[in-house]
């Protein structure tokens, strides 16, 4: 593969800057191997926990599609339709720690260049959660893998000490990156909830409590269609939904901006971009709001015929991403990563039509 492509991200080498995200496509030893082979520079696994995991007695996860003709958004099969989103209530992943350790072990003995990241999720609140992290992060990296992502974003779980129930406190995102930080030596990603308004002030709690970068964005809570002949939720169980999270092409621009927002609040520390990337385009845009690490999820889990794995997407990603450098002259993509930062101003600073104006204008919402 082409060094053109290759980057360093928090002290980590990837032969390219695409990473398949935590979720069904990195949920098993053989779906990882799998992705390495089609050639992702990198995997974060489903999140690891040690607490019993049970989903739902239904669909875990549907893709939303819309039309032209008829353009509302559903699950159903229609002709003429296009992508929309993923909407999910899976929770982590239901395989134990004791199983993952030797897969994670013989992955990494076999894809020695690509890097191996393991998403962790525990408790809060006390010793005994911290404990937990440390330990779940201690095995992965004594296994081999290359950093750790905290998980500190899934929008659906019931604990309050857990998930993106706890992305607010910086109090708690300090104190589980103390323990982390003791107990391994490896970078640490935090991947953080984007719904919130405190954003900026979590990643900076994360970063000063020694986070390597910030993964954003997990899915955004949302809930799924009722249809009005039916009165049925498009996915439920028993009539019964609950908040779940939305991800895909439909919060591409949410998720930008969420990247922007901590990219020019802390521009000297590492971003991974997530959100609705699909293809070359999507993955520019982040970089050029500062991500230096790209991760995708829907897109891959969209793809038919390649076991969810994203095998024509990660040959299209590296073939587009090279043709891109090679006619800009750019020999990384550190060289455009962060254009679109200055051009991110207050909306007072931007153009009026009369010569008058005098910056005070009040935005009507
Ligand atoms: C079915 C499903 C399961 C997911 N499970 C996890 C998880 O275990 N841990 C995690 O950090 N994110 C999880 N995610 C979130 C994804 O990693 C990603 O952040 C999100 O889907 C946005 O990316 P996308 O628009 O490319 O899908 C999951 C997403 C989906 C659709």
């Amino acid at each position: 593969m082409s060094s053109r492509l290759s980057t360093n991200f928090t002290n980590l080498e990837f032969v390219n800057p695409f990473v398949l995200a935590s979720a069904p496509p990195t949920e098993s030893k053989k779906k990882i191997l799998r992705a390495f082979e089609a050639g992702w520079g990198g995997v974060v696994t489903k999140t690891i926990g040690l607490h019993p995991v049970e989903n739902v007695a239904g669909p875990k996860t549907i893709f939303q599609r819309t039309s032209d003709v008829k353009p509302y958004v559903s699950r159903s099969k229609r002709p003429d339709t296009v992508p929309h989103s993923s909407w999910n209530w899976e929770l982590i992943s239901d395989q134990p720690l004791d199983m993952w350790l030797p897969d994670l072990k013989e992955i990494k003995a076999i894809y020695p260049d690509r890097m191996l990241i393991a998403s962790i999720m525990a408790g809060a609140g006390n010793d005994e959660e911290l404990d937990n992290w440390r330990k779940l992060a201690k095995s992965c990296v004594d296994v081999g893998c290359d950093a750790i992502e905290l998980n500190m974003s899934c929008p659906h779980m019931d604990r309050k000490d857990m998930g993106a129930n706890i992305a607010n406190d910086e109090d708690v995102i300090r104190s589980i990156l103390h323990a982390v930080t003791d107990a391994v030596s490896v970078p640490i990603w935090v991947k953080l909830t984007p719904a919130t308004s405190t954003l900026v002030d979590a990643a900076r709690a994360a970063y000063e409590a020694g986070a390597a970068s910030i993964s954003l964005c997990n899915t955004f809570p949302s809930l799924p269609l009722m249809d009005p002949e039916t009165l049925k939720f498009e996915v439920e169980v028993d009539g019964w939904v609950t908040s779940g999270g939305l991800g895909g092409l439909a919060i591409l621009p949410q998720a930008l901006q969420r990247v922007s927002d901590i990219s020019r609040a802390f521009p000297s520390e590492s971003v991974s971009g997530i959100g609705g990337i699909r293809g070359f385009r999507e993955a520019f845009n982040f970089i050029a709001h500062g991500a230096g690490n790209l991760q995708f999820c829907t897109a891959a889990m969209e793809e038919k015929g390649s076991g969810g794995v994203g095998v024509k997407l990660i040959k299209e990603l590296t073939d587009d991403l090279e043709d891109f450098m090679k006619r800009k002259d750019y020999s990384s993509i550190e060289e455009f990563r962060g254009i679109a930062r200055e051009r991110i101003v207050e909306h007072s600073k931007v153009r009026r039509k009369s010569d008058n104006y005098n910056g005070g204008y009040v935005a009507a919402e």
